[in-house]
């Protein structure tokens, strides 16, 4: 599949080695064009400044910004080139000082990303996983679970199947309502690395989950070998 990433730090420097690496087609847009080019270099994909011209040239964008202080300027910048499109967001709405979530008694910050782009199909996904564990999602021999909360059905599968084919063990945990239990466990999994002078390598794993949470992935695979729409 032909996959933007917005924004070339920690998330979108090892989503756009695991996605090319898979197979897929990488664009990466960062404010900074230095940046951009840099990683794309590195992935073998192509890096420019304007987030919304990448946005046009997917099927897939992935949100990896900061959220409090970039995710509804981006949303904006990319607003026009996104209908109908899966907009992943692997955003954590964080307070400026790590002492919450922005969103704390509110709607999560994956539903506030679907109110700012409406016509798009927005899917949670790689919150709860650290940048360490996205470019190689192996711990302790386990593939990390990639945990999925979306409501558009043909979205949710192509996440899951996109997680599938970089090695996650994909979850579909439901409805975007359920991002807000995610973005919670995303902060209870950076308060124990922070308190507890963790390596950032601890990730989430559901025993013996529901058969009906992990059977659900439609292989996106199939369509990148043969550079199709997923
Ligand atoms: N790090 C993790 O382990 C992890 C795991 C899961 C989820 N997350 C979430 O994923 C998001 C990204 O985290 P990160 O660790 O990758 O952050 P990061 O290393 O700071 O990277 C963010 C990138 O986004 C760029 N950016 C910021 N505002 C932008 C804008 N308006 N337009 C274009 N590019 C912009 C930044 O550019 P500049 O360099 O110019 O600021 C930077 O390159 C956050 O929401 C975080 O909570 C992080």
């Amino acid at each position: 599949m032909k996959i933007a990433i917005i924004g070339a730090g920690n998330v979108g420097g090892a989503l756009a080695k695991t996605f090319s690496r898979a197979g897929h087609s990488v664009v990466i847009a960062d404010r900074d064009p230095e940046e951009a080019g840099q990683l794309a270099a590195q992935v073998g994909g192509t890096g420019t400044a304007d987030l919304g011209r990448a946005a046009s040239q997917a099927e897939v964008v992935v949100l990896a910004v900061p959220f409090a202080a970039s995710a509804e300027q981006v949303c904006k910048a990319i607003a026009g080139q996104v209908k109908g499109k899966i907009v992943i967001d692997a955003t954590n709405p964080l307070k400026p000082d790590f002492s919450g979530l922005a969103t704390e008694g509110g709607p999560s910050g994956a539903e506030r990303i679907q109110q700012w782009l409406p016509s798009a199909r927005v899917v949670k996904a790689f919150n709860t996983v650290f940048a360490s564990n996205q470019a190689e999602p192996v711990v302790e021999g386990e593939p990390v679970d990639g945990l999925v909360a979306a409501d558009d059905e043909q979205a949710r599968k192509t996440v899951l199947g996109l997680l599938a084919d970089i090695g996650f063990r994909p979850i579909d945990v439901g409805p975007l309502a359920r991002a807000r239990e995610l973005e919670a466990l995303a902060f209870l999994n950076i308060m124990l690395q922070v308190t507890k002078n963790g390596t950032w390598r601890s990730a989430w794993k559901l025993l013996s989950p529901p058969p009906g949470a992990v059977n659900t992935a439609q292989t996106a695979q199939t369509g990148a070998r043969r550079g199709e729409v997923g």
